[in-house]
């Protein structure tokens, strides 16, 4: 394992970096989105980063940027937060957003993959964290499902984020 994992600022080389990752992931299958890295880009700056919670990694092999991954603590409110409760209903928002951490975005460089960066990503970001849940969201078509079962997580619910769209499973795991 020649990577390690660092916070990530939200500005500079580093920054850059993780933006180019997040994009060269999100333009291959089952995703193929050329617009990904930009949005990123300005979803982080404006609105993420300022989230109660947030927290942010890169991970780096020698001087690039090979994965990122951040987080925050969900909120009402929150369009995310807000769809997934109204699916889950009120017993299932309570048990699982009422004190959750979302896990928002990770990516890892398409050459990179599959070498554990991804779960070292995750537990790193979920170390130490105040809420009892970890949430997030996974095209149902991705492999990503795999690895967060892998690592403790379980399916709460399949659902569409938009009609017409592909169905996501929400996936979450107790921390304490
Ligand atoms: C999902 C992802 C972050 C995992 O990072 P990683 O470093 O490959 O993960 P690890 O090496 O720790 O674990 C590998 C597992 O991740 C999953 N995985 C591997 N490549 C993947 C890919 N291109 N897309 C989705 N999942 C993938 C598989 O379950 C794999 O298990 P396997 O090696 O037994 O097949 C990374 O593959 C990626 O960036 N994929 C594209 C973007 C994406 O799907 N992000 C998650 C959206 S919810």
């Amino acid at each position: 394992m020649s990577w390690t994992i660092q916070p990530l600022p939200l500005a500079g080389p580093l920054f850059d970096g993780a933006v180019r990752v997040y994009g060269d992931a999100f333009a291959e299958p089952p995703y193929l989105d050329p617009d990904r890295g930009a949005e990123v880009r300005d979803r982080l700056r404006t609105t993420h980063s300022k989230r109660r919670g947030f927290r942010a990694l890169a991970a780096i092999d020698g001087p690039n940027v090979v994965g990122m991954a951040y987080g925050y603590h969900g909120e009402k409110g929150q369009f995310w937060h807000d769809a997934v409760a109204r699916r889950l209903g009120r017993e299932g928002e309570a048990r699982w957003l009422d004190d959750a951490y979302e896990l928002v975005e990770i990516a890892v460089a398409p050459g990179f993959q599959s070498r554990g960066i991804g779960s070292g990503l995750i537990t790193e970001l979920l170390e130490g964290l105040p809420e009892t849940i970890c949430v997030l969201s996974t095209r149902a078509d991705s492999l990503a499902h795999n690895l967060y079962r892998r690592l403790g997580f379980e399916e709460i619910v399949e659902m569409l984020f938009a009609p017409g769209g592909q169905p996501f499973y929400v996936m979450g795991k107790r921390l304490k």
